[in-house]
């Protein structure tokens, strides 16, 4: 099978890149185009298996990104590429619908021009909005996306539904919950949290910390993706998810423990604005239909993932001083330069 993943050099990206090659009969081309996200390193055990591709090319670029699906004759394209930080979109919402609308859009078109046989928009639950204190997210919750970046993302879902319903284009929409795991980007909160601590630096927590987010370990999520691109129906959308909800504090006194940090390190600091409270997926469609099964355990997963940031130090100090610094310094920076590794 010969398959286009998009932004494979970012978190969940370059995990399914490694997902894919474990099947012996997979080549996989890789077009991204390497933002401040992306990271040659996440590759670097893969970038010279013959059967993987790069292509630094953005999905914003109509005329490459025709080309690349013409001679690539793709069986399948998952797309992955987008601008993904919530905080980053509440600065400035226009590179989110560029990338994650309008580079829907042009690959949409070119995937059905080039006759690719199935489009795997991979997605977020942030699309449902935010829950109150009952309830969970289901493929049949009315979208309700309230950041630039799950608006964006919403529309890209609407735009990938609406090629199946218009055209008959075989797309399969997948929403997952919040992930970590290695080479996630130090700006999400649970790498943040990890190699601030490891830096001997405070930990800022949004409003009163009772914010809910429904953990799901990467390499779970990308065998859902896996699931979803193989045994998918055209037109369906399925929520992937851990069954994991804890607060923002329950995360941050498991990574105290983990780390050997007392609770000082935590810093109240201004809430989000218009931060979602509470994010809770019913996984129940993807069990059933996909046979989706999460494999690892929080306690296990966080603790393999703590351990990852301890034994990786070269890979989050050299993010941590280039682009990261600077956006961190406008976002933080009446805090100090002592905050977020200025
Ligand atoms: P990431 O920010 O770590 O990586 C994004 C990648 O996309 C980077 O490699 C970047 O270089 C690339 N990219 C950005 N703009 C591009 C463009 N115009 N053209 C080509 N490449 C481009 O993101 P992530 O956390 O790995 O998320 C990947 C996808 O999964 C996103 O679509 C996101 O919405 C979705 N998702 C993420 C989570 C999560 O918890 N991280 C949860 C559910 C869904
Ligand atoms: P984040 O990792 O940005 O993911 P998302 O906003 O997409 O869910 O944030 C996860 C939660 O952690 C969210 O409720 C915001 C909160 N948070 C903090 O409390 N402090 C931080 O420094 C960051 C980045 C996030």
């Amino acid at each position: 099978m010969r398959i286009l993943v998009t932004g494979g050099l970012g978190f969940i990206g370059s995990h399914l890149l490694r997902r894919l090659l474990r099947e012996p009969d997979v080549t996989v081309a890789n077009m991204d185009v390497l933002t401040y996200a992306g990271n040659l390193a996440n590759v670097a055990d893969i970038a010279s298996n013959p059967r993987y591709q790069w292509h630094r090319v953005s999905v914003t670029d109509d005329a490459t990104v025709d080309a690349i699906l013409r001679e690539g004759r793709f069986d399948a394209v998952i797309h992955l590429a987008a601008e993904s930080h919530v905080d980053r979109s509440i600065e400035g919402g226009r590179i989110f619908v560029e990338t994650n609308v309008l580079g829907t859009e042009i690959l949409l078109e070119a995937a059905r021009r080039h006759g690719v046989g199935r489009f795997v928009q991979v997605s977020t639950d942030e699309v449902y909005g935010s829950l109150g204190a009952e309830g969970f997210f289901t493929e049949e919750s009315p979208l309700q996306p309230n950041s630039p970046y799950s608006a964006s993302k919403a529309a890209g879902d609407l735009l990938a539904l609406a090629a199946h319903r218009t055209y008959g284009q075989n797309v399969v929409v997948t929403r997952c919950s919040n992930n970590y795991g290695p080479y996630q980007f130090p700006e999400k909160v649970i790498p943040l949290w990890i190699t601030n601590g490891l830096e001997g630096k405070p930990w800022p927590i949004y409003g009163d910390g009772e914010h809910v987010r429904d953990w799901i370990y990467v390499e779970d999520h990308v065998e859902g993706l896996w699931l979803a691109l193989t045994r998918g129906q055209a037109g369906q959308v399925y929520n992937i998810g851990s069954r994991n909800q804890k607060t923002n504090k329950e995360v941050a006194h498991a990574l105290m423990e983990l780390l050997g940090l007392p609770p000082c390190v935590l810093v109240p600091v201004a809430d989000r604005l218009g931060h979602d409270r509470r994010y809770a997926i019913d996984p129940t469609k993807a069990e059933r239909e996909l046979g989706f099964r999460p494999r690892y355990e929080w306690a296990e997963a966080l603790r393999l993932t703590v351990q990852w940031y301890q034994t990786h130090r070269e890979w989050w100090t050299s993010i941590k001083s280039g682009a990261y610094r600077e956006f961190y310094g406008r976002h933080y920076g009446s805090l100090g330069p002592e905050l977020h590794g200025r």
